[in-house]
């Protein structure tokens, strides 16, 4: 037979001997029924790793063959053992012919098919079943436990069976004790039986699509140790018998639809030390007996809908080790008692409502650091020594970060993310040698990065977005060399990207955006391998993209925002050198006729025959000027008592219409009232008179017959200016706009050659004067400077919402009254040309040198309200600094933005206040109004924000709000 034998034709043949086993004892009483059982087992198998080979049917016994164990005495199989041997094929009947088989363990393989060759009635000795972790499939026989034998345990767990349990399980009730269907598609109610089992110590029936109640007959299995019933639909209330099943150590529901409160019994559980309800409809209170529970290692209610506030008495769970409280509604404070569970792991409350400064019991107080350094940090005095885990987000947790975290120095994820916590980042963060996640993501926390992170050698991912973070990331992150993943997006940074990050090759989502780094990104970028997300959007960023690796295909999105930076990604091609943004010149006298755009804009010729236009222009209506207003005051006059024909006077809104409109008798229009100028004609033509000149024009001050001073400016652009009726038309618009913060226009005058504008007088000169021309002794105080600010945004935020654009914003636009309280004056004189050109625009702007939004020299940038923000913002650290907003040197120009911006980066900003206010100002509000300042002066518009959000800020600043309680 030898011979033949190994030949598959053959083995069929044999197999259809073993099924009529007799015949074959006939045929060969010496040849083992195992051998054949076996032989015939492994013909239905795939052996792809050749771990059967030692199974040959030459052999006389079995027994020293691979995976098999004897009886040795009988030379009876009893166990076959095959786990994780990758073997695929089915479960084949030749099994059954091993009569004497105690162990099935065919675990962790592939194998396909049903278990119907599985027959515990032939296999009467059968204990142990383990079929878990394989591809088997069908529903279990309902008669399968019929003859249960001596089954003790039977696992089918990570399997694709399906179908309800068969209820012949309850024929196992005094064998079974452990049973795992875990990880399968069994569906339908548990059968009655199982709750009869008394036997069973361990039941897993977790992981599959089971639903229905639990009986309260689960008090019957009063053997039990654990059971798992996780992940299916089973619903109802717990029942209270399970607290009848004393020895329970394990009680996993979670991930069900059980609802209700938790039974009270289950305080009798006093071995129990897991015990998991997550994921269910659980409601009430925390249960104050679960301190009663005292072996309690890991107690995990979370995603519940627990309310209230956390027992004092989880105080007593000294065991515990995890907790996890998360995402229910729970309130209050964490229990100081909770100090005792010293041998917590892992704590999470996260998503929760729960508030408070954060536990000092956790955290240590600033006292209690002090004691534990004199007692040079005894082991008694750390409270929670050995957690690694530490989840408070998503609650209402105020005051700051205690210093003394880096106690804590077994933490391994710390997440304060989405709470209130405010002030700075503790230096001893770098401290937590261990730490692999830091997310402190969504707070309110302030100051800059500390340079210590460094110190956090094992940080994987650091999260520190939504925040108010200033300062530069610092170049200490090189050091945390396992970085992943670095998210720093919307907040206040500044300064570069640091080039060490090029040296962090783990690094794969990094997110810088809506900051205000500036600089160029470092072209080592580009060798990061893993990279696969990199958002630097919005910044203020510059130059070429790194080119080659993750940077060939970044997304615009990323890169959007950056208006500086070119390259491919941004469809915009690197010039050689990069036009300077704002327009200096510093030779261009104080009066715009010479203005002159850089030549790199191309644009030279055009601009020096509009400026000369205006030049020239101006020179003439100086001189018709002269006249005009002769006429003018002698025509008012004379109104007076005659009511010349040549002049209207009108109330407010109604205007009619003049009958003649020649340069010799013009239109005169007040809009509340009569004109009546008293002054002779030498106070307009006076020199001494003249207030100023600026881009549109002179000023000079006259006085009303009643005695009120009024304020006239010669408009200087006529041979620009519109029709009169366009003309008329703006002016009204501009005269209606009232505001305590904006200079009142009063009326106007117009010929065709000659156009004056009447305006209120502010009496105490400009600011202008104000800050550099002030007379010795007297400065500005920060209080006043401070109100001047205010004002001004509050005047502008009023321009704006009336759709009037200022577009020429300037210290010496801005005068003050005799109160103190500035008045924004000049507004809107663009309008009254016939276009609203951009070079006409920036060559009559040219003498408000340094205040000029950069999208006037960008063409292709709509110029919006934004470019009076951006002009606000220079202002704004002008009144601060007490320095003009471009300051030339011997050889060398200082703009004062960039200044500022640089001081802050340096971390010595508070050095740029004026340094007449000696000291003489609060740092806190210094320092937030000039972020301000450098905020509205954003290169990208979009980026600055509106004059009523400034006017909020301004407001916040002055009166921060309260209820940032104090850490105690
Ligand atoms: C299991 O079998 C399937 C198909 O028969 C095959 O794709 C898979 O790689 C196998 N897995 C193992 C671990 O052998
Ligand atoms: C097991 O074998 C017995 C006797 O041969 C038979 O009566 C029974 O139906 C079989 N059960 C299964 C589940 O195949
Ligand atoms: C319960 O079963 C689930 C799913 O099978 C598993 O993830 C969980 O760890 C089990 N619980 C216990 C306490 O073993
Ligand atoms: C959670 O409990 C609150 C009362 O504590 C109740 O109003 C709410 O409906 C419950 N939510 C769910 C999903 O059961």
């Amino acid at each position: 037979m030898r011979h033949l034998l190994g030949n598959r034709k053959l083995l069929t043949l044999l197999t259809l001997l073993v099924l009529a086993s007799q015949c074959v004892r006939s045929l060969n009483p010496s040849l083992n029924d195992d051998v054949l059982g076996l032989i015939v087992f492994k013909a239905d198998l795939q052996d792809p790793k050749r771990k059967l080979s030692s199974w040959n049917q030459d052999a006389d016994t079995p027994c020293n063959w691979f995976g098999v164990k004897c009886n040795p005495r009988s030379n009876r199989v009893t166990e076959l053992t095959l786990d994780g041997l990758s073997l695929s094929g089915k479960i084949g009947r030749g099994l059954l012919q091993l009569q004497f088989l105690h162990k099935l363990s065919l675990a962790r393989n592939n194998l396909t098919g049903t278990i119907t060759a599985i027959n515990l009635t032939r296999l009467a000795n059968l204990r142990v079943v383990d079929l878990s972790d394989n591809s088997l499939s069908g529903s279990i026989p309902e008669d399968f436990f019929e003859e249960c034998g001596s089954l003790r345990s039977l696992s089918l767990a990570k399997n694709k069976f399906s179908g309800k349990l068969p209820g012949s399980l309850s024929s196992c009730a005094a064998t079974l004790a452990s049973l795992d269907l875990s990880s399968n598609q069994f569906s339908g109610d548990l059968p009655p039986g199982v709750w009869g089992l008394n036997g069973l110590r361990s039941l897993d029936v977790s992981d599959n699509l089971l639903e229905g109640g639990i009986p309260k007959g689960i008090e019957a299995l009063n053997n039990l140790r654990a059971i798992n019933l996780s992940k299916n639909r089973f619903a109802g209330e717990v029942p209270s018998g399970i607290g009848s099943c004393l020895l329970l150590r394990s009680i996993d529901f979670s991930e069900n639809l059980f609802s209700g409160y938790l039974p009270e019994t289950m305080q009798k559980l006093i071995l129990c030390n897991y015990l998991s309800m997550s994921d269910n409809l659980l409601a009430g209170e925390v249960p104050s007996w679960i301190g009663e529970m005292i072996r309690l290692e890991t107690l995990d209610l979370s995603r519940n809908n627990f309310s209230g506030e956390i027992p004092r008495e989880m105080g007593k769970l000294e065991s515990l080790q995890v907790l996890n409280f998360s995402a229910n509604g729970l309130t209050g404070s964490l229990p100081e008692s909770m100090s005792n569970c010293r041998s917590l792991l892992s704590l999470d409350f996260s998503r929760n409502s729960i508030g408070g400064g954060l536990p000092v019991w956790i955290f240590g107080s600033a006292l209690e650091k002090a004691w534990q350094l004199e007692n040079k940090l005894s082991q008694s005095s750390n409270t929670l020594a050995n957690l690694q885990v530490l989840d408070l987000s998503e609650n209402e947790f105020s005051g700051e970060i205690a210093s003394c975290i880096g106690v804590l120095s077994s933490l391994k994820l710390l997440n304060l993310s989405g709470n209130s916590l405010v002030g700075p980042i503790p230096r001893t963060v770098g401290d937590l040698k261990e730490l692999d996640v830091l997310d402190l993501s969504k707070n309110k926390l302030n100051g800059s990065i500390p340079l210590e992170i460094g110190g956090a050698t094992s940080l994987g991912e650091l999260r520190l977005e939504r925040n108010f973070l200033s300062g530069q990331i610092p170049n200490s992150v090189e050091n945390c060399s396992q970085l992943t993943t670095l998210i720093l997006s919307h907040n206040s940074l500044t300064g570069p990207i640091p080039a060490v990050l090029a040296k962090l090759t783990n690094l794969q989502d990094v997110d810088f955006s809506f900051n205000s780094l500036t600089g160029s990104l470092p072209k080592q970028l580009a060798n990061l391998p893993n990279l696969y997300s990199f958002n630097i959007s919005h910044n203020h960023l510059q130059g070429e993209l790194p080119a080659g690796g993750f940077f060939n295909t970044i997304s615009p999105s990323s890169v959007s925002g950056n208006p500086a930076l070119c390259g491919a990604a941004v469809n915009k091609s690197c010039p050689a050198v990069l036009p300077k943004p704002i327009v200096l010149n510093p030779n261009s006298s104080s009066d715009s006729s010479t203005g002159v755009l850089p030549q790199s804009l191309g644009h030279k010729r055009i601009i020096l025959s509009i400026s000369a236009l205006i030049a020239i222009g101006a020179a003439a209506v100086i001189v018709v000027g002269v006249i005009a207003i002769t006429v003018l005051n002698l025509r008012v006059r004379s109104s007076t008592s005659r009511s010349a024909a040549a002049l209207t006077f009108s109330g407010g809104d109604d205007f009619s219409q003049s009958p003649t409109t020649d340069a010799n008798s013009g239109k005169l229009v007040m809009f509340s009232g009569e004109p009546d100028f008293s002054t002779g004609t030498h106070a307009l033509l006076n020199k001494d008179c003249e207030l100023g000149r600026g881009g549109f024009g002179a000023v000079y001050r006259t006085v009303l017959r009643d005695g009120r001073p009024v304020a006239i400016k010669k408009l200087t652009v006529s041979s620009l200016v519109k029709s009169q009726d366009d003309f008329e038309r703006e002016v009204k618009k501009l005269g209606k706009v009232r505001h305590p913060n904006l200079v009142a226009l009063e009326g106007y005058y117009w010929t065709t050659s000659l156009q004056l504008l009447i305006s209120e007088f502010v009496s105490s000169g400009s600011l202008y004067k104000h800050l550099h021309e002030g007379p010795g002794g007297h400065f500005l105080s920060w209080n006043e400077r401070f109100n001047i600010i205010l004002g001004t945004a509050k005047g502008l935020a009023h321009l704006h919402q009336s759709n009037i654009i200022h577009y020429n914003i300037k210290s010496s636009n801005i005068l003050i009254d005799s109160s103190g309280e500035p008045k924004v004056g000049d507004y809107g004189l663009a309008r009254l040309l016939p276009m609203l050109d951009r070079y006409v625009l920036s060559s009559k702007i040219q003498s408000a040198l340094g205040y000029m939004a950069p999208e006037f020299a960008c063409k292709t940038v709509k110029i919006t309200e934004k470019c009076d923000i951006y002009g606000f913002g220079v202002l704004l650290l002008e009144v601060v600094t007490g320095k003009r907003p471009v300051e030339y040197m011997e050889d060398d120009v200082v703009v004062l933005c960039d200044m500022v911006r640089g001081a802050l980066e340096d971390g010595r900003v508070e050095e740029c206040v004026d340094g007449r206010l000696q000291g003489n100002f609060p740092v806190e509000e210094a320092v937030p109004v000039m972020k301000l300042g450098l905020i509205c002066t954003s290169q990208v518009p979009s980026n600055r924000p509106d004059m009523g959000e400034v006017v909020n800020i301004l407001e916040l600043i002055r009166c921060p709000s309260e209820g940032q309680e104090e850490l105690v």
